[in-house]
């Protein structure tokens, strides 16, 4: 019970003390913002001085034991893609986050600072740096936020008293891979969030984006090709991360246990950086920097279509959810529901969302996602929806390392990693066989760069010869590491650095063209975004292994 708040750095009288303390002290700010009326406060950075940071993120403290979750009735709500809302349904979202605006009061966890201090609570926290458990950068990701939404929903559509209220989802995955081509959806949706005063004052509008609405998200993220790759991961390692089962929650995300997932790592990352700095990436407040994303109410059309793609890819012949009891029915996360309610809920509570949540996705009619979609076969009836995680294999071959960590300078840099018999061996037999039942799988661990930075770094594999970031698919190209900055340099007080693994499956053509080689060069090819990314962006190991 209240897991994550029995961390022994402070207790729940020391969270009432500082709670009180920043009332006093920190909250001044807000509460000055706060007399101005609630419009004055939508974003963040309108009420704290730069750096742009929420000041706690401290849940109102509940009390007596959580209740627990349970299922939802009634017909499913759909979720629709953002650019297929009608009339109706932009103004019904409007009239929803400015019911949402409206809960000013401290204590009620419906309104809009408290819904977006969920989000920074479970990320790494707040200016007095407390925080509970880290979701990001491993397994708890995907489904921490479907919980998260679900709850997020829920109150919204209370707040207008429509059950059918549904989320809409931001499909930036809808584009092609042609840089060129204007028509696509891997821009912003700035036709419901983008304009301040279409509403008088418009609730869905964020002060701190910089996205313009000719800006494109390259397609090298999200377009068809990177999607295909991803969505095809084998493995939900892969797809949406893998964890530790012996650690405990604070354990975790402190270096080697977690590895992030390929949908995490690269487009759900770079979408966070682009909004609020669409050219280099760099990250700012609110999107750019995960304490404070929340606070931008198209997070969550954002990651509803993350949601939206683990159901994609959950539906998909061959592919598993985890049944590891350590992820399924032993990590509760902790919300308050659309009636205040302090709620206990599980992943296996979660996972079939169509039950147990009563809300489905309205595929996007676009024509290139529609595509993607249909040419994946779908799970047989029968076939099992949760298998264990494969375990990953001792390394086929490595980088030769000292075991120190290596910074990753400004320019791209080549990895050389010597082939040895037995892994060219392995490299064959799986290049040849038919259907192979494991995939080959590029990893490099112990990426690290302070909490308070951001870094996109392209990754190529046999391509020496790139020297600057690509903008569309690209052969060799395995995927990106995207980290969105946690904080802010003022809060680096618990989790200083971030630290993760990231693993990139290669495709049968990509181990194909291994085959026969007694060398594996990654290329890694900085974008932006770590200011000088020499100086703050390192990793310890590069190898290949097989899952
Ligand atoms: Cu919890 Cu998109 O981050």
């Amino acid at each position: 019970m209240f897991e994550h708040w029995s961390n022994p750095k402070f207790g729940i009288g020391k969270l009432k003390d500082l709670r009180r303390r920043e009332f006093v002290t920190g909250s001044l700010a807000a509460g000055a913002a706060l007399a101005a009326g609630a419009t004055a406060w939508r974003a963040w950075s309108q009420v704290t001085p730069t750096p742009t940071i929420p000041i706690e993120c401290v849940p109102p403290v509940p009390f007596g034991q959580a209740g627990a979750f349970a299922a939802a009735a009634g017909p499913a709500r759909v979720r629709k893609s953002v650019f297929e809302l009608d009339a109706n349904e932009i103004s019904r979202l409007k009239a929803a986050y400015a019911a949402l605006l409206q809960i000013t009061k401290d204590n009620d966890p419906r309104g809009w600072y408290r819904q977006g201090a969920v989000h920074c609570w479970y990320c790494s926290g707040a200016a007095d740096s407390l925080n509970g458990m880290e979701i990001h950068g491993g397994w708890w990701f995907l489904a921490w936020h479907r919980a998260y939404l679900y709850f997020h929903e829920r109150i919204l559509s209370s707040l207008i008293g429509d059950p059918t209220f549904a989320l809409p989802y931001w499909d930036w995955d809808s584009c092609s891979d042609d840089t060129k081509d204007m028509t696509g959806r891997n821009r912003f949706p700035g036709e419901v969030y983008g304009f301040p005063n279409d509403q008088s004052p418009n609730p869905l509008f964020d002060t701190t984006r910089a996205v313009g609405p000719n800006d494109r998200i390259p397609p090298i993220y999200v377009g068809p090709k990177v999607m295909k790759a991803i969505l095809g991961a084998k493995s939900f390692a892969d797809f949406g991360g893998s964890g530790n089962e012996e650690l405990p929650v604070f354990a975790q995300n402190q270096g080697d246990p977690q590895q992030a997932g390929q949908l995490e790592a690269g487009p759900h990352g770079l979408v966070h950086l682009w909004t609020t700095d669409p050219k280099s990436f760099s990250g700012l407040a609110d999107m750019g920097m995960l304490a404070a994303a929340a606070f931008d109410p198209v997070f969550f059309a954002h990651h509803a279509n993350i949601d939206r793609l683990w159901s994609v890819w959950a539906g998909m012949a061959g592919h598993a959810d985890p049944s590891n009891d350590r992820w399924l029915s032993q990590q509760p996360f902790y919300f308050y529901d659309q009636a205040q309610t302090w709620t206990e809920i599980f992943i296996n509570q979660v996972i079939d969302s169509e039950k147990s949540l009563s809300y489905r996705y309205q595929p996007p009619h676009w024509p290139s996602g529609a595509a993607l979609a249909e040419a994946m076969p779908a799970h047989a009836p029968t076939e099992a929806r949760v298998a264990q995680i494969a375990e990953l294999s001792a390394p086929l071959a490595a980088m030769s390392s000292s075991g120190q960590s290596k910074a990753l300078s400004g320019q791209p840099t080549t990895v050389q990693i010597a082939l040895p018999q037995a892994a060219r061996e392995r490299v064959n037999a799986l290049a040849a066989a038919a259907n192979p039942s494991t995939t080959l799988v590029l990893r490099i661990d112990g990426v690290e760069i302070p909490a308070d930075r951001g870094a996109v770094v392209q990754v190529f594999v046999n391509r020496p010869d790139v020297t600057a970031p690509a903008e569309g698919p690209e052969p060799g190209y395995v995927g990106s590491i995207v980290i969105v900055p946690s904080t802010s340099p003022r809060t680096l007080g618990l989790r200083p650095t971030i630290t993760r693994n990231y693993s990139f499956p290669l495709s049968k053509e990509e181990a194909a063209a291994l085959s026969g080689k007694d060398n594996l060069s990654v290329t890694l090819v900085p974008v932006t975004g770590a200011g000088k990314p020499g100086e703050v962006f390192s990793y310890r190991q590069v190898y290949l292994a097989s899952r």
